[in-house]
């Protein structure tokens, strides 16, 4: 009986929908504890893709229950587009199945528009945000004036709560329809009621019942407001330690923290990326790795391994645990670069540098791996790996110093090797 928390150790779009998947298998409750629909996780199972941007990945298993917590923004909307498109794809989500926090914030029409026009008034020094209104609900949830899913079920309270908004001059280019959205928010309140419950109290009888527990995180550690490459970040915490704030339980529940590690690196938005590869490599990883986003179809940005990043996420995330995927997108590349240090103002860094200015200076420092020739999308053995590939891997345990407890060789769930003793 366990509570692990899945954290991304990057920029996001490590693999944590698979893997997250993959455990769900055998979980009880799998749990969003923040972020919103600007994440993108992708489950692949057999010849079926599920994209999810809200819905927590345990939901292809009937016997897992999921929970949106307190600390994810919801767009209504999204929920229920969420749910039908499941439906299609012959997964039906019930009440029974799906728990929504009733003091989780809601994102609204107007937060999406005005995602969109901060970010197009920011010229020189855009964000690159995926335009969902994730920025601006948080920023509501932090001023005190933000619209929470109970306000939903009351259109006096809400009505209330959105008119004195003054959105007309927040977005003045914009003909709003106020009262028009206050009755379609009332309306989607009233569809939502019979998921909506008190998620902190369910999730906490969980776990003294012994159940199992996903705390699963969107976004990357680089990408958490307080510890990522600010102002290059979302506007929540996807570190470990968000996870107890935004599901509403104590650290000393918590177990395990699996970091999703990505064997090289992407970055999708704007912001600074060290180990970024300009050349034929850089495609070739976005190519072969699929890298374009699951929520806005852009292209990601890629590069190499950063151990001075990882070594960071590591510390912060008091990371117990390893899972390295996408391990098969370096399959014929003749050699593999890992960032060890960076060199900033002529100096020799090994700590991760807080401020974002050295950040954006620092120069990498490469070791270089010999690669490895075979295919190995097929392999779920890991002493069965080439030689050169088995040493990438154990070289990363060792700088990292943290167990890689499964490496993942393709997008779906057999496509994974389990590593015990194995190495
Ligand atoms: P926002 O979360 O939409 O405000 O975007 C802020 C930054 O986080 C942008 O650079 C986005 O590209 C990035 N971002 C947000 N969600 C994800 C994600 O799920 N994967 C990768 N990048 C993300």
């Amino acid at each position: 009986m366990a509570v692990k928390v899945i954290v991304g150790s990057q920029w996001g779009d490590e693999g944590k929908g698979k893997i997250t998947d993959i455990l769900a298998e055998h979980m009880d409750l799998v749990v969003r504890y923040q972020g919103g629909n600007n994440a993108g996780h992708t489950v692949v199972v057999g010849d079926k893709t599920f994209k999810l941007h809200l819905i927590p990945s345990g939901v292809l298993y009937k016997e897992c229950c999921c929970v949106i917590a307190n600390g994810v923004v919801i767009d209504p909307e999204v929920f229920f587009g969420e749910i039908e498109t499941l439906k299609k794809q012959g997964v039906y989500v019930t009440s029974d199945q799906l728990k929504v926090s009733s003091i989780a914030h809601v994102i609204l029409p107007f937060h999406k528009l005005l995602d969109n026009r901060q970010e197009s008034k920011r010229h020189e020094e855009k964000i690159g945000t995926t335009g969902r209104g994730i920025g601006p609900t948080y920023t509501d949830k932090v001023a005190r004036s933000g619209v929470r899913i109970m306000d939903l079920m009351c259109r006096e309270r809400l009505a209330k709560k959105i008119r004195k908004h003054q959105w007309e001059l927040l977005l003045p280019d914009h003909e709003l329809d106020i009262e028009g959205i206050i009755d379609q928010c009332h309306e989607l309140g009233k569809k939502l009621a019979p998921f909506v419950i008190d998620t902190s109290l369910f999730i906490n009888q969980a776990i003294d019942q012994n159940k199992n527990i996903i705390l699963e995180g969107a976004q990357g550690t680089m990408l958490d407001v307080d510890h990522g490459t600010y102002p290059f970040v979302t506007s929540s915490n996807p570190v470990s330690g968000g996870a107890c704030v935004g599901a509403g339980i104590g650290p000393h529940k918590i177990d395990e923290v699996l970091g999703v590690v990505k064997a090289y690196v992407s970055r999708v938005g704007e912001g600074p990326f060290p180990t970024e590869l300009h050349c034929e490599t850089g495609l070739r990883l976005r190519e072969k790795g699929c890298e374009y986003g699951t929520t806005t179809g852009r292209p990601r940005r890629c590069g190499w391994l950063d151990m001075v990043a990882l070594r960071y996420a590591i510390r912060v995330n008091g990371m117990t645990e390893i899972c390295l995927t996408k391990l098969d997108v370096l399959d014929g590349l003749p050699s593999i670069k890992i960032c060890v240090g960076y060199e900033i103002e002529g100096q020799l860094i090994t700590e991760f540098p807080l401020d974002v200015d050295d950040f954006t200076s620092a120069k990498p420092i490469y070791e270089e791996h010999p690669g490895w020739t075979e295919d190995i999308s097929s392999l779920t053995d890991f002493d069965a790996l080439p030689e050169n590939a088995k040493d990438y891997v154990r070289h990363i345990e060792l700088v990292s110093g943290v167990r890689i407890g499964m490496v993942s060789v393709g997008s779906k769930r057999d496509q994974t090797i389990h590593l015990l003793q194995a190495h």
